[in-house]
């Protein structure tokens, strides 16, 4: 009965519009001050949240697969073998493994494959597929979800040097899309004071050099937009207040939702007006085209775990009695005029994609007929892709935490829905998640704590599922490194 689900480390509450609003603090680093000179920056071609993840039972196993690695790259090292042997070696053993599990593969995967060559692609796992939305072909389906780094230690929402090691290395690594974590469309939408933003222009220019060495390495850019709503202002490492609400002296803000009901423990939430609700359809949109600005290429509206989107699509905590409240059609209201301002706000070419806890594990809450109904709506207000999670919504459910655990909500939403799905949580072996695309439950993986573990999971991967090295998604520089 762990509870997984990332962002759920901290929950909640109290904003204040204050310290780090409008402007960019004097006493900070200025946007140039994270310039990248050595990179070409013009390129704009075509990736449960503050966490408490459960314990995976899986690190034994990588452990082993690292020394495996190491054997192969100690044999590598005594020159056991010429550079030529090698690869000839790498096409006969490889491609064996490689065409087995394509032969595996049934054929639907609903997202359309990009333009490559078919014959090509047929011996190629399914996870190394292309996949295109509207105008962006992501290189593959081995995606990085988004995951809370809490590490905007200026508490002005600016990404740092640390944001940038860290996703250009999983971008390095081989991840298709790399999406970055849940960034907050208002100050009072962080889930911590250490929380990233786009909120004001003077941020934009803090992402553009991490969004562009993503690019750089063939991976694609992607952002989630966030509102914490209850959820927002609590404690994170470096700050502290783990799981409790930060003070206002802190840095904390009184933070806002549906109703005043609390999560959890956490301090009482103000309840937002109409005009408000308003304001931060405004916030999402505004948020977005800044992250177009950056060079983004695809948006993610969290709408899971228990933040603001997903308070009001609940029935146990949204229990409003206006237009944003009650029935389904009441509840689903404020996200579906964030998917249309932020369609607005964004290129006709550009992908948005919806991330959503297909259930809270409560009873009588949400749940996954609801989310099956809601993904057939989203369609139709131009959302290309759902990325399924659950839970984070109601606290003090039991969640039963285990591989794969929630690849059959996103199995259901993609076959009943038939819309494009991502399948998360603990997915953390290549051939596990080659199955999940194999049965055709999903379009694309999301590898989470595996990834923070390693952020060359696919490149590992595509050597265990046999994909030759030059197919593998190498940097050029590493090629000669390739297993
Ligand atoms: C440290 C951490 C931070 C997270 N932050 C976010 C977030 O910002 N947005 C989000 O939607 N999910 C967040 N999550 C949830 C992950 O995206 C993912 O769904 C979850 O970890 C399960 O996948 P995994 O088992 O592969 O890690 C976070 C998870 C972790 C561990």
């Amino acid at each position: 009965m762990n509870i997984v689900e990332g962002e759920t480390m901290a929950d909640d509450n109290t904003t204040a519009y204050g310290s780090a609003a409008d402007e960019a603090p004097a006493s900070v680093e200025g946007p140039s001050g994270f310039d990248f000179r050595g990179l070409d920056v013009s390129n704009t071609t075509a990736a449960p949240d503050s966490g408490k993840p459960g314990k995976t039972k899986t690190s034994g196993k990588d452990a082993k697969d690292t020394k495996d690695a190491k054997g192969k790259a100690d044999k590598d090292a005594k020159g056991a073998k010429t550079k030529a042997d090698k690869g000839k070696d790498a096409k006969s053993t490889k491609s064996k493994t490689a065409t087995k599990v394509a032969a595996k593969a049934s054929s639907g995967t609903a997202g359309a494959d990009a333009a490559s060559n078919g014959d090509d692609l047929a011996s190629l796992p399914l996870l190394f597929h292309p996949i295109t939305l509207r105008g962006l072909t992501v290189r593959n389906r081995i995606w990085l979800p988004p995951m809370d780094t809490y590490s905007a230690f200026a508490q002005d929402g600016r990404p740092t040097p640390f944001h940038y090691q860290h996703y250009v290395s999983r971008a390095m690594g081989g991840f298709g899309l790399v999406i970055a974590e849940a960034t907050a469309v208002a100050p009072e939408g962080r889930i911590s004071p250490h929380d990233v933003g786009l909120w004001a222009d003077w941020q934009i220019d803090s992402w553009r050099w991490i969004v562009d060495a993503i690019k750089e390495t063939g991976a694609a850019a992607a952002i989630q937009l966030n509102h914490a709503g209850r959820k927002g202002s609590t404690g994170c490492f470096g700050l502290g207040y783990e799981h409790q609400t930060v003070p206002e002296e802190a840095g904390g803000w009184q933070t806002v939702a549906p109703t005043t009901a609390p999560f959890g423990g956490y301090a009482a939430p103000r309840a937002l007006s109409v005009d408000e609700i308003h304001g931060l359809v405004g916030a999402f949109a505004a948020a977005a085209g800044r992250a177009v600005a950056a060079g983004f290429q695809a948006i993610e509206i969290h709408a899971a775990h228990g933040y603001l989107i997903s308070q009001f699509l609940d029935p146990l905590v949204n229990t409003r009695e206006d237009e944003y409240g009650g029935g389904f059609e009441g509840r689903i209201r404020f996200l579906l005029e964030v998917a249309d301002a932020i369609r607005g706000a964004i290129p006709d070419d550009m992908p948005l994609l919806v991330r959503v806890s297909a259930t809270d594990w409560a009873a009588g809450g949400w749940d996954l007929d609801q989310t099956v109904a809601l993904a057939q709506i989203l369609k139709l207000h131009g959302v290309d892709l759902v990325d399924v999670s659950t839970g984070g919504i109601v606290a003090g459910v039991t969640v039963p935490v285990k591989a794969d655990y929630q690849v059959p909500f996103s199995a259901q939403v993609r076959k009943r829905a038939d819309v494009p799905v991502t399948a998360v949580g603990l997915i953390t072996k290549p051939k596990q998640a080659e199955k999940v695309l194999a049965k055709g439950r999903a379009d694309a993986v999301e590898i989470g704590r595996a990834a923070l573990r390693d952020p060359y999971w696919p490149l590992r991967a595509a050597d265990k599922l046999g994909v030759p090295a030059e197919k593998a998604p190498y940097p050029q520089q590493y090629v000669r490194g390739a297993y």
